[in-house]
C-alpha cells in the first residue's frame, strides 16, 4: 500500500489498524558509467515495496534526494546539504506523526543518509524529551538493505570483495531485474579494488569533496565490478532484504528497540 497512492479516507482507515509507516531513503547521483542515477531510490522503493507486500505496511513516498556532494562531479547528481536533508526528515515525520502515525521505519539504500538521518532523529527525541512535542511519542529506524545478514551472504557468496562500496554489482542487479528496459549493457573490466582500511575509514559515504573524488574514482565505481551484476541476482536480493525486513519492521512496530 502506498500513501500517495491513496486517499485521505483509505490513511484514516489504515491508521485504526496500524501507526507505522515505511519510507525509502535512496540517492540521485551517479552510480558508474553503466548504473542508472536514481539506482539506490529504485533500490530502496522495490524492497520497500516487496516488504509491504510481506507485512502490510504503509510506504511512503520515496525520499529521491539526499546527500551526495561527492559525486557533484559527475553529470546528474543532484544533493542535497546534510543540514537540508536533516529538516526534510523531520518535517516529513512530523507531518506523518500530527495524523497519529508513531513507528517511522526506514529502509535505506543509500549510505550518505545514514548520518543526517541518525541526527534528524536526535533532533526529533530532543523535542520529546524537552517536552516541545504533543501527542504520542515516536520511534524511528534505519535499516540499510545490505544490513542483513541473509542479503549479505548473498552479496559475498556472488561477488566477493568485487561488491566495493559504489555502483555495488548487488545494487545494479536490483535495477537490472527491475527495470530491465533502461538497462545499459556492462562489460567494463572490473575496477582497482579497496583496501579494507579504506572501506573501514569511508563507511557511510564519508568522501571528501567532488572533485578529489572523481580524480580517485575516475568513472564513478568505487572499487565495484558492477558487470557482475545479473538481474536474477536482484531478485533473490530483493526476496531476501523484504523477507528479512518485513520481520524487523514488525518487531519494530511491537515495541523492539530502535
Ligand atoms: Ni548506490
Amino acid at each position: 500500500m502506498l500513501l500517495h497512492h491513496s486517499t485521505w479516507p483509505e490513511i484514516e482507515t489504515y491508521l485504526k489498524r496500524s501507526r507505522g509507516v515505511v519510507i525509502p531513503t535512496g540517492s540521485t547521483e551517479q552510480h558508474g558509467p553503466t548504473g542508472l542515477i536514481g539506482t539506490d531510490s529504485i533500490t530502496a522503493e522495490t524492497i520497500a515495496l516487496a516488504m509491504s507486500e510481506r507485512c502490510g505496511a504503509l510506504v511512503g513516498p520515496t525520499l529521491t534526494l539526499s546527500q551526495a556532494q561527492f559525486n557533484l562531479a559527475f553529470p546528474g547528481t543532484v544533493s542535497l546539504r546534510p543540514t537540508t536533508l536533516i529538516q526534510v526528515i523531520i518535517d516529513y515525520v512530523q507531518s506523518l506523526s500530527r495524523h497519529g502515525f508513531e513507528h517511522f521505519y526506514f529502509l535505506n539504500g543509500h549510505g550518505g543518509n545514514i548520518a543526517p538521518a541518525h541526527c534528524a532523529f536526535q533532533e526529533l527525541y530532543a523535542d520529546q524529551s524537552l517536552g516541545k512535542h504533543s501527542g504520542t511519542p515516536i520511534q524511528c529506524r534505519l535499516r540499510s538493505w545490505w544490513d542483513f545478514s541473509e542479503v549479505n551472504e548473498i552479496r559475498q557468496g556472488l561477488y566477493g570483495a568485487a561488491e566495493g562500496m559504489h555502483a555495488t554489482p548487488s545494487e545494479l542487479a536490483i535495477t537490472r531485474y527491475r527495470l530491465p528496459e533502461v538497462s545499459c549493457p556492462d562489460n567494463l573490466p572490473a575496477p582497482p579494488m579497496l583496501s579494507a582500511d579504506f572501506i573501514k575509514r569511508h563507511g557511510g559515504d564519508n568522501h571528501a569533496h567532488a572533485l578529489a573524488h572523481r580524480a580517485q574514482f575516475p568513472d564513478g565505481r568505487v572499487g565495484s565490478h558492477s558487470g557482475l551484476g545479473l538481474a536474477e541476482h536482484g531478485a533473490a536480493l530483493v526476496s531476501a532484504a523484504a523477507e528479512a525486513a518485513a520481520r524487523d519492521y514488525l518487531s519494530f512496530i511491537a515495541g523492539g528497540e530502535s
